[in-house]
């Protein structure tokens, strides 16, 4: 009869359909095997950046922090946070007695983007400005107080209290930036103000911030993590391996048996020289393409949530020129770069929304979609951030799997301080890292523990004992 055949047409057509979705969204999914290609890649990366041969694509930034806190940290601290869009001031208290008794004030403030892309001056201007209206908040502009600033951009360290930025990240490009020691750029910004005076003593990553905020409630954290608008890890590694400070600094902190000093991976590079090829789509290398650092963190580019609905959009941009889904009209909205924030896709991703909400959030992002629409849309961020977590479980699994074999064990218990939205909001992020790191690094037993109070800090923890040290 003619509605059978009707019927059969339109299963026909929807089956096509979902099999010519299927074969575009086939290379986000990655084997077993390319995932152990993956670790391996970046454990040749790590050991790659260790040696003193110039630039590798993972720089093995060097943090001079020796320690994670033991817990007799003391006294107040300003902690100043610039990473992704916003800037935090903080101030930050330990007291004495039980651990974990520290209080918290802070203040955040949005870096607007001309800012972000104007000058070095305009920008550390700013954030000098941001400090002072945070002191007259806390009536102490008289104070005089210790900060730690943490920034969370590749610097090349040579003490605790320099660091040279190599290069922006994450949509930075501030001029006059770079090669330059942002402390010093921070500094005479306070000076041009005439106005308050700060003692910066200590210059942190977010990730090594982390780690230490982490390990003053957990004594086995000794790696960091940032799943966020960038991607990142640090860890702990023995001083004897990091060859490119092996010359200066071997004996100083002479004690221990086994001196080590917290590395920043800045994994984010790894692929920079063509190693991730291989797993590379086109919709990333468009994604790579129309960045501000082309070329550049093409790891972060898979992983971290400032690319993530970049690449969905550029998906569903194909899908669309392909007839498969909006009906076939390619909007001005699908074309507008920056539309699928993470926060909205930890929300079509959240299992307990119905596929009439998932409409809905498109709606709202000037989408008109059918039902079937948001199905697959679902299925294009599903596809998506999964490898994104995969790639970052394989990450992990490299960085804990060389800490086992540093300390020559066959089985290793540690802790891993975790933040960023990605790993904190989206729906399976979490989930997805922790099953592959397991899967990957069967040897080590690794718990994810999400930072409370942030980079913040530990940025405040580092500066306590860096001045505890220059004070003795
Ligand atoms: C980028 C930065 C890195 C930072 C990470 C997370 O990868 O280069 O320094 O840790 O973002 O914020």
């Amino acid at each position: 009869s003619k509605g059978a055949a009707l019927v059969t047409a339109v299963a026909q057509r929807l089956a096509s359909r979902k099999r010519q979705v299927d074969e575009t969204l086939a290379p986000f999914k990655l084997s077993q095997e390319q995932l152990q290609l993956v670790k391996a890649t970046m454990r040749a990366g790590l050991e790659a950046g260790l040696k003193n041969k110039g630039p590798s694509a993972v720089k093995m930034l060097p943090s001079y922090v020796y320690h994670t806190p033991d817990g007799t940290e003391r006294g107040k601290y300003l902690a100043l946070d610039l990473g992704g869009t916003n800037f935090r001031a903080m101030l930050v208290k330990f007291k004495k007695g039980l651990q974990n008794n520290t209080r918290l004030y802070h203040k955040i403030y949005t870096v607007p983007l001309e800012i972000m892309q104007g000058t070095g001056e305009e920008l550390f201007d700013h954030l000098a400005q941001y400090v002072s209206d945070f002191l007259d908040y806390m009536g102490m502009k008289k104070a005089h107080l210790p900060a730690g600033f943490t920034f969370s951009f590749p610097c090349e360290q040579t003490a605790i209290d320099t660091g040279i930025l190599v290069s922006w990240t994450k949509g930075f490009k501030a001029t006059d930036c770079e090669g330059h020691d942002v402390v010093n750029l921070l500094r005479e910004a306070i000076k041009r103000r005439n106005e308050y005076d700060l003692d910066i003593v200590a210059v942190v990553n977010d990730t090594v911030g982390t780690m230490m905020s982490c390990a003053y409630e957990d004594p086995q954290c000794e790696v960091g993590l940032i799943a966020g608008t960038g991607s990142n890890a640090c860890y702990m590694e023995e001083l004897k391996n990091i060859e490119k400070i092996r010359q200066k600094k071997q004996k100083t902190e002479g004690d221990e048996e086994t001196p080590e000093m917290c590395i920043n991976t800045e994994w984010g590079g790894l692929g920079d020289d063509g190693s991730l090829d291989d797993i590379i789509t086109p919709f990333d290398a468009e994604v790579d393409h129309n960045s501000v650092n082309s070329g550049k963190q093409r790891f972060e580019k898979l992983t971290s949530g400032m690319y993530l609905g970049e690449i969905v959009r550029e998906v569903l941009l194909d899908l669309t020129r392909g007839g498969l889904l909006f009906r076939g009209r390619v909007t001005e909205t699908l074309k507008t770069p920056g539309i699928f924030q993470t926060k909205y896709l930890s929300q079509i991703e959240s299992d307990r929304l119905a596929l009439l909400q998932v409409r809905s959030i498109l709606q709202h992002l000037g989408l008109n979609s059918t039902c079937d629409d948001s199905i697959i849309v679902k299925e294009v961020c599903g596809a998506v951030s999964r490898r994104a977590a995969e790639l970052c479980g394989a990450g992990m699994a490299a960085v804990v799997d060389k800490i086992r074999e540093n300390r020559g064990l066959d089985h290793l218990n540690i802790t891993v301080g975790v933040d960023g939205a990605l790993y904190k909001l989206h729906p399976h992020f979490s989930g997805v890292l922790q099953e592959t790191t397991r899967v990957l690094a069967p040897q080590c037993n690794v718990t994810f523990l999400p930072s409370e109070e942030g980079s913040g800090k530990g940025a405040a923890l580092i500066t306590a004992v860096a001045r505890q040290k220059r004070d003795r």
